[in-house]
């Protein structure tokens, strides 16, 4: 895989007019751009349309969590809308996630989108879990989430970089791993609570690395956006060789 491919960039913009101009001013840094609830909310599937059609993929991070008929239904029209990745909620138990994938792999659509499941939210804490009536906590959960979700042919999971690491042991290689909470060295950290640079997230494991506020907020997007592509392409190197 090219290693620009491996970087999302999160499309975390009120409107289609921001977003538009931001993808503009990336232009050729990155490929793929993460829509999630906020602008899919305020603008609708053209949103999704209008990228697909300029040539850009789009992972549509919408974290479906219903009964298998529904998601099965919500997965088939985001194939329609042509985005190459989607997240569910593993939470949603074997059946909703094997719905998911069954509709994704047969849309007639011409790109097949990869489900990703989500597992543990990373705002949630072991006694947040305790309150919801799982015993366990976090990362026991995330790793059965995780092996519920490859059992039921998922092609991946979002997790943070620590879960990565875990994951990677305890599931093998042949699933992608799609880790936000990424920052270049000496970027600020935002709201994230643990960050980690896009060389200790691919040595952790991660197939894709999600990044935003670097990016968009950064005096020269299309500039971040080429460093981070470059950072995560000397990582791969490094751990070919390693
Ligand atoms: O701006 P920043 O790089 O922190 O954006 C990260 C993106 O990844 C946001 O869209 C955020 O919602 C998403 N995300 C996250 N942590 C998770 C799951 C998703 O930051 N555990």
């Amino acid at each position: 895989m090219n290693s620009q491919d491996r970087l999302i960039v999160a499309l975390d913009v009120p409107g289609a007019t921001q977003a538009r101009q931001i993808v503009q001013t990336i232009g050729d840094a990155a490929t793929t751009y993460k829509i999630g609830k906020q602008l899919f909310t305020a603008e609708g599937p053209q949103v999704v349309r209008d990228l697909v059609a300029s040539g850009r993929k789009v992972f549509l991070d919408l974290k479906y969590h219903d009964i298998p008929n529904t998601v099965a239904a919500a997965v088939r029209s985001a194939a329609e809308l042509g985005v190459s990745m989607m997240t569910v909620h593993a939470s949603g138990g074997s059946k909703m996630l094997r719905a998911a994938v069954e509709a994704a792999s047969q849309s007639p659509a011409k790109t097949k989108p990869m489900v990703l499941a989500v597992t543990v939210l990373t705002s949630l804490s072991d006694s947040d879990l305790l309150e919801l009536g799982i015993a366990g906590d976090v990362l026991s959960q995330v790793l059965r989430l995780g092996a519920l979700a490859r059992a039921a042919g998922c092609g991946g999971l979002v997790a943070s970089a620590q879960e990565a690491r875990e994951l990677r042991k305890a599931l093998g290689e042949d699933f992608a791993i799609v880790t936000p909470g990424v920052r270049p060295a000496g970027a600020s950290a935002g709201d994230q609570a643990r960050v980690v640079t896009p060389k200790d997230a691919i040595a952790a494991g991660a197939t894709y690395l999600v990044v935003g506020r670097p990016i968009l907020e950064a005096p020269n997007p299309a500039q971040a956006a080429q460093q981070i592509a470059d950072e995560i392409a000397a990582a791969c190197r490094q751990e070919a060789v390693g």
